[in-house]
């Protein structure tokens, strides 16, 4: 959802904000907007449309004095994308500006309790509400001042605020969204994320909900909810600043995709310790693993295609039944679990509201939650008994690669270690594919060296397709769920992924002449099965393209185009099938025109419900 960041120092505030907005345009694209303190006054320049605008409104920020400032990248919520509805909002009295990341929920009530007293909407978004409450409970006292603000508040919300009478210091308030603060030499900031800010400073602390921070040039201060200062422990980001860079590649999602080997490698060596599975800081010891009655695996969008994975490959090796529930319906279904089952939250960001409520709802119900995510000291990592970190580093691309490619690997790496202390796996097989871990970087690799060609080919033939069908069986079914959002997401061809068994019960009647049909054949033990359903549809007009592995051969005669994999044990197969399909994705949309690392209506980070 919408990026935020905000600079307290002594060098000009609008070119070091619109840097940190550059890094974060992939929370939000629609409009954007910064103001400053200049002099006594606030200064505010915000407009519909890419960043780019507020660039050329500004000279680059250079028409803008004053060296504190906050700024804004939107994904609108309340109120179609406008030059009013941007952000920041400024209170009537023009001493209050305002930026926000979340949803105000009782916006409504809110608006009746401000209009009651003589205020005046100027636009249709509910973060008005908090420029107009901040002037009108204004006590003289900032922080008072936010906290009585954040009392009336209901919903999720990272806020930047400024006030024209403090032009050292800026004020920033969490609950529920995230916000790290960046701690540098005569500078502080804030950020949305930390790969905005990394090029700044590599020091960072993290609010907690309902914390007030005062930002200042040379000091930060963290208030809690009494207005008592809470003393925090600065930390070091490792991430590379260069994550947040394209390094050449003409999109972050295809240099992404190149990332997975190290990715993959970074997220499995260290869980592997001379052929045993180690999961480091997990508490549980086997013999919690053992005794479980069950397992459910939670989380939203590609991460629940993820957790699909998952349940093949625990269910298959461990013998323990596995769940996987969208984590907005979890949340809402009054889930039955408790102490017997595990509760696995799988989220790149750790921020994802409906994974957040997911995971708190499976704490209120006394079940054990380990959660899987690749961002360091996020929500969902700090709120769960235990983290699975996937070392995967920032992901800025709005459609996931490594970060879920890491998360299959997480997966596997849990699911091995719970069939081991279930005694459910034997010897030879534990060590055969704690090998094949292992071996996945360099497979992944060979997919980059060997298939990208042939891929950019048939994507080349293929991008004029209105729609594309993805089918398979077994962990291949759950491989085509995501290849099909891939597509669909950045390219905007209508996909959908079906069973292949499921086909004749309804879908086959959209099958015609020339429908694009992706067909993931993987399996060896269902290849025949899945063979049967592309001559079923070829022979109703469908054009077929198969990914397959070593059993490639059997398709030959029947696709109409072949991607042969590199061989890999077929538990992991998913890995494989996820590479190439991501860069059928990528090379799809890149020939139809389409704004890849910025989808139309996407975010990243999706953190309303
Ligand atoms: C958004 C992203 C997806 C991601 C999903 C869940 O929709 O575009 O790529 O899979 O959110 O995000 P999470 O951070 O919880 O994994």
């Amino acid at each position: 959802m919408c990026g935020i960041v905000g600079y307290a120092g002594s060098d000009r505030a609008a070119p070091i904000l619109l840097e940190g907005l550059k890094k974060l345009e992939y929370r939000g694209y629609d409009s954007s907007g910064l103001a400053v303190v200049s002099g006594p006054e606030i200064k505010m320049v915000k407009t519909k449309g890419r960043l780019a605008n507020l660039c050329r409104l500004t000279d680059d920020g250079k028409n803008l004095d004053g060296s504190v400032g906050i700024g804004h990248t939107r994904w609108a919520t309340h109120g179609e994308p406008s030059d009013l509805n941007s952000h920041p909002h400024i209170s009537p009295d023009g001493r209050f500006a305002v930026v926000h990341n979340g949803i105000i929920e009782n916006y409504l009530e809110l608006k009746e309790f401000l209009t009651a007293r003589g205020f005046r909407f100027l636009s249709e978004t509910d973060t008005e509400a908090v420029a107009l409450l901040t002037e009108y409970y204004f006590s003289g006292d900032m922080i008072d001042t936010l906290q009585k603000v954040a009392n009336k508040l209901r919903g999720s919300y990272a806020l930047g605020v400024l006030f024209s009478q403090t032009p050292d210091a800026f004020y920033a308030v969490r609950k529920d969204s995230p916000l790290v603060v960046g701690l540098g030499k005569g500078a502080n900031y804030i950020a949305s994320d930390m790969p905005a800010l990394l090029s700044r400073t590599r020091s960072f602390i993290l609010l907690e909900d309902d914390e007030i921070a005062l930002v200042g040039r040379n000091v930060v201060r963290v208030y809690d909810r009494n207005k008592e200062i809470v003393p925090k422990e600065p930390f070091e980001a490792t991430w590379d600043e260069s994550a947040a860079e394209k390094d050449g590649y003409p999109h972050f999602m295809l240099k992404e995709i190149h990332e997975q080997p190290k990715a993959l490698q970074n997220t499995i060596k260290p869980h592997i310790k001379n052929g045993k599975i180690d999961l480091g800081a997990i508490k549980p010891t086997a013999d919690y693993f053992k005794n479980i009655a069950g397992i459910d695996i939670v989380a939203c969008g590609s991460a629940y295609h993820a957790g699909v994975v998952g349940k093949y490959f625990i269910e298959e090796l461990a013998r323990v039944p596995v769940g996987v529930d969208l984590a907005s319906e979890f949340r809402y279904r009054r889930p039955i679990t408790g102490e017997s089952r595990l509760t696995v939250i799988i989220s790149q960001s750790g921020e994802t509201a409906d994974t957040l409520a997911a995971l708190r709802e499976a704490k209120r119900a006394k079940s054990k939650t380990l959660a899987i995510v690749n961002v360091i000291g996020s929500s969902i990592a700090r709120e769960a008994d235990e983290v699975f970190y996937t070392l995967a580093g920032p992901e800025i691309a709005v459609a996931t690669t490594k970060g879920y490619t890491t998360q299959l690997a997480a997966l596997c790496l849990i699911g091995l270690y719970i069939a081991d202390a279930r005694g459910a796996v034997n010897t030879e097989t534990y060590a055969g594919l704690a090998g094949d871990l292992l071996t996945l970087p360099d497979k992944v690799n060979c997919v980059l060296k060997e298939n990208v060609g042939g891929l950019q080919y048939l994507s080349s033939v293929h991008h004029g397709a209105t729609h594309a069908f993805f089918i398979g069986r077994g962990r291949d079914y759950a491989a085509a769920m995501e290849g099909s959002l891939k597509l669909k997401e950045i390219s905007y061809i209508h996909a959908e992924a079906y069973a292949a068994g499921e086909l004749k019960h309804g879908t086959i009647s959209l099958i015609e002449n020339g429908s694009l049909v992706v067909a993931v054949c993987t399996e060896p033990a269902l290849a025949e099965k899945t063979l049967s359903n592309i001559r079923e549809v070829k022979s109703r007009g469908a054009h077929v393209l198969a990914l397959t592995a070593n059993i490639g051969q059997k398709f030959a005669a029947d696709a109409d185009s072949l991607v042969v994999l590199p061989d890999v044990n077929p538990l992991l197969s998913p890995v494989l099938s996820a590479v190439a399909l991501q860069l059928l994705g990528y090379y799809i949309s890149a020939a139809r025109g389409c704004d890849i690392d910025k989808p139309r209506n996407l975010a990243k980070s999706v953190t309303v419900e």
